[in-house]
């Protein structure tokens, strides 16, 4: 993970720095440092937590004398979390940043005794391996050929050299990207960045060393010259409005980017699937593939295939799916879902497939990322930025991504009929105006519930059929915001052990929607409540029969199969930001997690 910057040339070096890494504080906020250099002098100044430290630390240091300056911000993987351990690595030489692991570290390690033993950094490995081969060899250029060649694994370096002024990006499997203009160069993980700063863009790619020299650019190993393209501006998604947190201010948003990512689908997406999307679909079978909250829509999304189209369909989690064997005589669809589009176990699972030759669509939030450059075909998701480390404005598009195709391919294959078709397309078009209604209703209750759950140990959430994945989706925001000890089930499963858990100081949170398994799903609750657990049903039947024990029941809106993974996520993110805002947590930066994984 980690959030890489580099700035050449620039009359604002220590500010625009710190104010990049400000935006990069969605991929580590554990520790963080900037490096001013010039061909006479490396300055490196480094601080444990968040960027304000850093800033403040480094607020009477001028950066008048330097002509650059690289920084990052840090989530931590080899080594605790300290200054110690925190980049930029840096002596009167070399100064450098990583994002990525360097998987083979250990042995550079123990193979060179320049590089002190006692030291758990990978990234730290590096840099003392670099300054060995830049000792070494007179050329600076052959050391970081050399150096580039060693080290394994997936990663983005940002490096300067004194001894020759030059400044070196090497990059295999993490995103990095440069914006130019004139003699300036703004170097950053995440481009989207980069649109507020240059109008010229070029995105790295694997395999590349790239070298600046005073203002000229090259490759390094390669001929070929530079090509930047042009840099499209984003709106900037960095201001909170009048909300308290970003989490809220996206839960939100999402009737707006609801309903615009629905009238792009309707308008122009979607139109003529046949001819987009047959040869995509034309497979023995497809496989949905995520991590996190991604992966609880690709959950929904299998239910949505399985309903309205005759596909044999299933879910993978990307981590896994990387290192199982592929059916090679099946032809198989994998989609990938990922808001960032650069997970790295849902990226890595993407080049996995498609060195097995199997077909790939990605679902992505984020038209510059990674996946989308690997995909064969990208469906957007409308959502814009999201800034909050837990996902819910990007989760509920992924659903209506996922809804849209599940319709669009059972008409196509005939397995729903034109009026289903056009009657579900309906439900989802008014979708925003009901969530809108639901959030402006359904926020007191998740004040009332908040209160609930703060005398509570444990907190469980159960649901079947679709409602099952929301039920693992209101569990993993629930922990991640708030770290209440929190579990997500099918409700079938519960006796079948789950159920030891329950006792007086527990919560269940039943999602008990209006389809064929509401019977079921009230018995299980009763079982809950049978063994003094308290429980709060989620649902949209009226005069629920009476359950004992101590019970709220919460009125939902009426629900149809496409909508009911809709109406029952918004409830459920309402409570964990009410409990976690009462618990006092960092909401939209919580402990040890960072916005995009590009680790594995
Ligand atoms: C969501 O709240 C999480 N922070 C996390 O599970 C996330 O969904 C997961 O890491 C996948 O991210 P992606 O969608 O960017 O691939």
């Amino acid at each position: 993970m980690c959030g890489i910057v580099g700035i050449l040339n620039s009359k604002s070096l220590k500010s625009d720095a710190i104010e990049i890494l400000k935006k990069l504080e969605y991929r580590g906020y554990d520790s963080a440092g900037i490096s001013l250099f010039s061909d006479q002098k490396i300055r490196t100044i480094k601080s444990v937590g968040k960027i304000s430290n850093l800033e403040k630390k480094s607020k009477n240091i001028s950066d008048k004398f330097f002509s650059g300056v690289i920084g990052h911000t840090r989530w931590a993987t080899h080594g605790v979390v300290s200054r110690n351990n925190a980049h930029p690595f840096a002596n009167e030489n070399l100064t450098l940043v990583c994002n990525g692991i360097i998987e083979n570290y250990s042995q550079i390690q123990n193979r060179y005794k320049e590089i002190p033993k006692n030291i758990k950094s990978d990234t730290e490995v590096s840099f003392y391996y670099l300054s060995y081969l830049i000792d070494k060899y007179k050329n600076p250029d052959e050391a970081i050929e050399i150096f580039q060649k060693t080290i394994r694994g997936n990663f983005a370096f940002v490096i300067f050299i004194k001894k020759n002024n030059c400044f070196y990006i090497l990059k295999n499997g993490s995103p990095i990207s440069i914006s130019n203009k004139n003699q300036s160069f703004y170097i950053c993980s995440d481009s989207s960045i980069l649109s507020n700063y240059h109008d010229t863009i070029f995105h790295c790619e694997d395999g590349d060393i790239i070298k600046i020299n005073e203002s000229k650019i090259s490759y390094l190993q390669k001929k070929n010259k530079i090509s930047f393209q042009k840099n499209i501006s984003y709106q900037n998604p960095y201001d909170k409005g009048n909300y308290q947190h970003f989490m809220l201010k996206e839960i939100h948003e999402q009737p707006s980017v609801l309903k615009s990512t629905q009238s792009k689908y309707t308008s122009e997406y979607f139109i003529d699937f046949e001819t987009k999307f047959r040869h995509l679909f034309e497979v023995d079978k497809i496989v949905l593939v995520g991590c996190g909250t991604a992966y609880h829509a690709s959950m929904v999304g299998e239910y949505y295939f399985n309903h309205f189209t005759n596909k044999e369909v299933s879910t993978e989690l990307a981590s896994e799916l990387r290192y199982k064997k592929i059916n090679k005589n099946k032809q198989i669809l994998y989609i990938f879902i990922s808001q960032s589009g650069e997970t790295m176990d849902t990226l890595m699972a993407l080049k996995y497939v498609k060195s097995m030759n199997h077909k790939s669509l990605v679902i992505t939030n984020s038209l510059e990322s990674s996946m989308v450059r690997e995909a064969e075909v990208t469906i957007p998701t409308y959502a814009q930025k999201e800034v909050g480390v837990a996902s819910t404005k990007a989760f509920t598009c992924q659903l209506l991504s996922l809804a849209n195709l599940a319709l669009e391919l059972g008409r196509m294959e005939n397995s729903i009929s034109n009026q289903i078709y056009k009657k579900n397309i309906n439900l989802l078009t008014k979708l925003p105006s009901k969530i809108k209604k639901l959030i402006n209703e359904f926020t007191p209750n998740a004040k009332i519930i908040s209160k609930k759950l703060s005398q509570a140990n444990a907190c469980y959430f159960i649901g079947r059929n679709i409602a099952y994945p929301i039920a693992l989706e209101g569990s993993l925001k629930l922990k991640e915001i708030s770290y209440m000890h929190s579990e997500g089930f099918p409700g079938g499963e519960m006796k079948h052990g789950p159920i030891a858990l329950i006792d007086k100081d527990s919560i269940t949170v039943c999602l008990i929607p209006n389809n064929d398994l509401f019977e079921k799903s009230v018995s299980n609750a009763q079982e809950i409540s049978a063994r003094n657990g308290k429980i709060i049903i989620l649902s949209s039947v009226k005069n629920m029969s009476k359950i004992n024990g101590e019970i709220k029941v919460m009125n939902m809106p009426k629900e149809n199969i496409i909508d009911t993974p809709f109406i029952y996520t918004i409830p459920l993110q309402l409570i964990s930001y009410y409990f976690a805002l009462s618990e006092g947590t960092d909401i939209d930066q919580p402990r040890n997690l960072a916005k995009s994984v590009t680790v594995e």
